[in-house]
């Protein structure tokens, strides 16, 4: 990509994450409930927040990922995170996301996803996008679920994590489903 894909949806911008959005990241991942499904400790500086700044800018100038920052729109700080973690020769990627949980329930990461969703299809033609999700995290997988992703199965213990191992729900979206799913067949 030459330069970093900036999208729009309805509500919100998906902007690219610079250096000035550190103390955006620091709120985002200190807050426990934020992360409680994640493999992380909570940030308890501002600089904890920087090896992961340094990973999403990194990851997406060698071409390997692409992580957005979700702002609302008119203004330039982020309140969330989305996109795609990798993808592989194999044309398949794994998404992720994340919001500050003042803004939770109000369908911002159902409509960024189906932006997201759209670009990788499209523009990285990606053929599944897979998300892993640790049990017990039920508004990710209503999330999912809304955009029609399938469960394919538990990944038993494919987690570990603080001394203990995790289950993982699979699940994934094939371009073909998502194609049909856009352009429905008349009755
Ligand atoms: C998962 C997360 C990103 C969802 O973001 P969001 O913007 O609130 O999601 P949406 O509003 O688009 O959709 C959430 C859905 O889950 C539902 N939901 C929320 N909590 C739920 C719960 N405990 N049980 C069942 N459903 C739940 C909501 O009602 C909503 O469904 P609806 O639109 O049918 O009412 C947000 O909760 C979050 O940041 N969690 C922490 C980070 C995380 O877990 N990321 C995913 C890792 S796999």
């Amino acid at each position: 990509m030459d330069s970093f894909p900036v999208l729009h949806t309805r509500r919100l911008n998906l902007i690219e994450i610079k250096q000035s959005h550190l103390n955006d990241l620091f709120n985002l991942f200190s807050d426990k409930e934020v992360i409680s499904y994640y493999n992380l400790l909570p940030y308890k500086d501002i600089e904890d927040a920087q090896p992961l700044l340094d990973w999403f800018i990194s990851r997406y100038r060698q071409g390997l990922a692409v992580r957005w920052g979700i702002a609302l729109k008119g203004s330039e700080h982020i309140i969330g995170t989305v996109g795609f973690n990798n993808y592989t020769e194999n044309h398949r990627a794994n998404i992720g996301y994340d919001l500050q949980k003042e803004y939770w329930n109000k369908g911002y990461i159902t409509e960024v996803l189906q932006m997201v969703i759209c670009f990788g299809f499209n523009e990285l033609n990606v053929n599944r996008i897979e998300a892993e999700v640790m049990q017990g995290n039920l508004a990710s997988e209503k999330v999912l679920e809304k955009l029609r992703f399938k469960k394919e199965g538990v990944l038993r213990e494919w987690m570990y994590w603080n001394g203990a191992h995790y289950d993982m729900t699979m699940y994934s979206l094939l371009k073909s489903e998502y194609n049909s799913s856009q352009n429905p067949k008349e009755p």
